[in-house]
């Protein structure tokens, strides 16, 4: 089987190592890839934007199947414009996609379909969204509908800041993503992260786990894509799973389906662990990054049958099996990210690093000039490892991160506090 793999980012990583493992796999290419991807797949050089380029490409090499990593070119259509051309493509259509692109059009399918989240109003002007933000008082979460590369949403402790949000959205700091912004309710609880397969009528779990979003330890300072996740998380009980399918992955999937646009994909949910129960904050269409390595180095199962029954309809009687242990992996960042960072620095002891007992590298924003590897990026490295125990798992990741020689990278050094903290609290 003939599969290219649309994305450049340690979660397209992940899955070229996966889909590299499968039986099934004759050939992969990735577009456009990155330096640890090339191991894996010939990576090419195709805009992904161009549709009708990857169209070109998939005919002209006959690819069995097209997997597309990142959201934008989900929600940009591709895979119906792939279909559309009879070729088969792993990802949900632009309508689906709305579950990310739209904030608004997820609290609406919520609401619709009564699905636990934060109670929201959507607005579409300054002044209404000012008025309302004034009955409510903070704190209280303020974000643009559309895409902004993770930077949309602002959780505001005190009314000034949640103004400051809504004059900034609606004086164009996120373009059209921002034309319209979502006033939510401030969930209080534990974050965690959960992901589901569809095939557009039924989800089957893959797994749970948490990110860590800030850049610094004890989670401080600005947002960024995620600087290090484990999984499974033991904050999600076998209850608490339940409920979480029951009440928000299924309605979601029945939901879709009824309108008419039936959702194929990976669906990962963003949920709140708060005293009434788990509820919805926020949806993604795709693997996150850095959850897709973790989850990978977990799953037993050959990922490309049960990516093929998602396309096909056919996860009913669908069962994956996964490993016992934990993953833990740790994001190494140039230094400066998520703000300004030079590119081109050189990393070294990567062979020596992933010697380590339990221990996979993925990469991300990284080069090959001549046999070296260079960063290229504000995410680079994502350092895994597998153990019984997340204590365990750390341990082995930050053993591997301590051989890597790159003066310009920095990592967070408490990736899986919460856990760790509870699996010590449990001795
Ligand atoms: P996002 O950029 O959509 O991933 O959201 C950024 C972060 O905002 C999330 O990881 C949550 O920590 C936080 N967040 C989003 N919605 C809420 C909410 N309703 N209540 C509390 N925190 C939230
Ligand atoms: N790690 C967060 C995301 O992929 O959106």
């Amino acid at each position: 089987m003939k599969i290219l793999l649309l994305g450049s980012g340690g979660r397209e990583h992940a899955l070229a190592w996966k889909i590299a493992a499968s039986p099934l796999l004759t050939k992969l290419w990735c577009a456009p890839g990155n330096a640890g991807i090339a191991r894996e797949a010939e990576c090419i050089a195709l805009d992904v934007a161009d549709h009708a380029a990857v169209i070109a490409f998939c005919r002209r090499n006959q690819v069995d199947l097209v997997v597309v990593g990142p959201e934008t070119p989900l929600a940009a259509g591709i895979v119906d414009d792939l279909s559309g051309a009879g070729i088969k493509a792993f990802g949900p259509s632009k309508q689906a996609a709305r579950l990310e692109g739209s904030k608004g059009f997820t609290k609406d399918l919520c609401t619709e379909f009564n699905i636990p989240t934060g109670a929201y109003s959507r607005f579409n002007n300054a002044g209404d969204a000012l008025a309302y933000l004034r009955g409510q008082g903070a704190p209280i979460v303020v974000k643009a509908d559309g895409l902004a590369a993770g930077k949309g949403v602002v959780v505001a402790r005190t009314l000034a800041e949640a103004e400051a949000a809504i004059a900034m959205m609606f004086d164009g700091a996120f373009g059209t993503a921002g034309a319209e912004v979502v006033i939510e309710e401030y969930l209080e609880g534990r974050e965690i992260s959960f992901f589901a397969l569809c095939d557009g009528e039924t989800a089957i779990p893959l797994a749970s786990a948490q990110d860590h979003k800030r850049v610094f330890d004890r989670d401080q300072g600005p947002n960024t894509g995620g600087m290090g996740a484990y999984s499974p998380t033991p904050f999600v009980t076998p209850a608490i799973h339940d409920q979480i399918m029951a009440r928000i992955i299924g309605p979601t999937v029945a939901g879709m389906k009824a309108r008419g646009t039936p959702f194929r994909g990976v669906l990962y949910a963003g949920v709140m662990l708060t005293a009434d129960g788990p509820k919805l904050f926020e949806y993604n269409v795709r693997f996150g990054d850095p959850e897709c390595q973790v989850l990978m180095l977990r799953m037993m199962s050959d990922l490309v049958p049960a990516m093929l029954a998602a396309c096909d309809g056919g996860l009913k009687h669908f069962d994956l099996r996964w490993y016992p242990q934990f993953a833990l992996t740790v994001v190494m960042a140039a230094k400066g990210y998520p703000g300004d960072y030079a590119k081109g620095t050189r990393i070294e002891g990567l062979e020596q690093a992933a010697q380590i007992e339990g221990v996979q590298i993925f990469q991300a924003g990284t080069m090959n000039k001549d046999g070296v590897i260079l960063a290229n990026g504000g995410r680079v490295l994502n350092i895994c490892a597998s153990a019984s125990t997340v204590v365990e798992a750390r341990r082995r990741a930050y053993a591997a991160i301590d051989r890597i020689r790159w003066a310009d990278g920095f990592c967070r050094r408490d990736i899986g506090w919460q856990a760790v903290e509870q699996e010590e609290a449990r001795k």
